[in-house]
């Protein structure tokens, strides 16, 4: 089949675009507000753009609060920072839950019972049961408008400033322990997949 993504003439049953682009990682975004109340979402039009400096984006569309935002656009452009928290498989339930749209004085680490745990470098809060953490400062925000004229997503970069990495998954050959970790990506619909061990694979490259 063909169809032209405007003109929405794929006659099936669900827009098939995100099952297109897949398996996307998830960025399970925590930031901080003026007022200091936590923030926790997943975003998974999420990816790492570049090695060095490392620098990930994730796109938010519009929100339901006054200024049309979703908390963690509003909290990194007003505050500057914000931390990426890997979403593995032990954690699928939080994370899920942590995307409950709610309103922006709502602490979504307190919700979902995950213990927020300081960064070094920004004020934004890194989630303990997270083995990875990515310590990030806003860079820019690039706007693509949406087909409704109201509409406009808000695609935000930072420079990862800080890491961390949970020394349980780092293997004695330095390497790090990717299927320990299990992280979960995001497919179509309401779907997942998990990488572990069965479910990686390894390809070398040629010269
Ligand atoms: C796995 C997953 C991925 C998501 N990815 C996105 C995304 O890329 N962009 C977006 O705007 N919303 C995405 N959402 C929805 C947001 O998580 C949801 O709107 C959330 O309430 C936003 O929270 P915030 O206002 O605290 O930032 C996703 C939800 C789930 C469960």
């Amino acid at each position: 089949m063909f169809y032209e993504p405007k003109k929405k003439n794929h006659g099936l049953p669900k827009n098939p675009f995100n099952s297109l682009v897949i398996p996307r990682p998830i960025g399970w975004i925590s930031t901080v507000d003026e007022d200091g109340v936590f923030n926790l979402a997943p975003y998974s039009f999420f990816n790492a753009v570049c090695y060095s400096p490392p620098t990930v984006m994730f796109s938010s569309g519009i929100g339901n609060a006054d200024d049309k935002n979703k908390d963690s656009a509003r909290n990194v452009e007003a505050t500057g920072e914000f931390v990426c928290n890997l979403a593995t498989w032990d954690t699928r339930d939080q994370m899920n839950q942590s995307s409950a749209t709610l309103p922006p004085d709502s602490d979504e680490i307190a919700l979902t019972g995950l213990t927020p745990i300081e960064s070094t470098l920004v004020a934004a809060p890194r989630i303990a049961e997270a083995p990875v953490h990515l310590e990030c400062k806003y860079l820019k925000t690039v706007e693509i408008s949406g087909w409704n004229e109201t509409d406009v997503y808000k695609v935000i970069f930072g420079e990862v400033i800080g890491i961390h990495i949970n020394e349980e998954v780092i293997r004695e050959d330095g390497l790090i322990d990717v299927a320990k970790m299990m992280p979960i990506g995001r497919l179509g619909y309401n779907d997942y997949a998990r990488v572990d061990e069965d479910s990686s694979f390894t390809l070398v490259r040629p010269d």
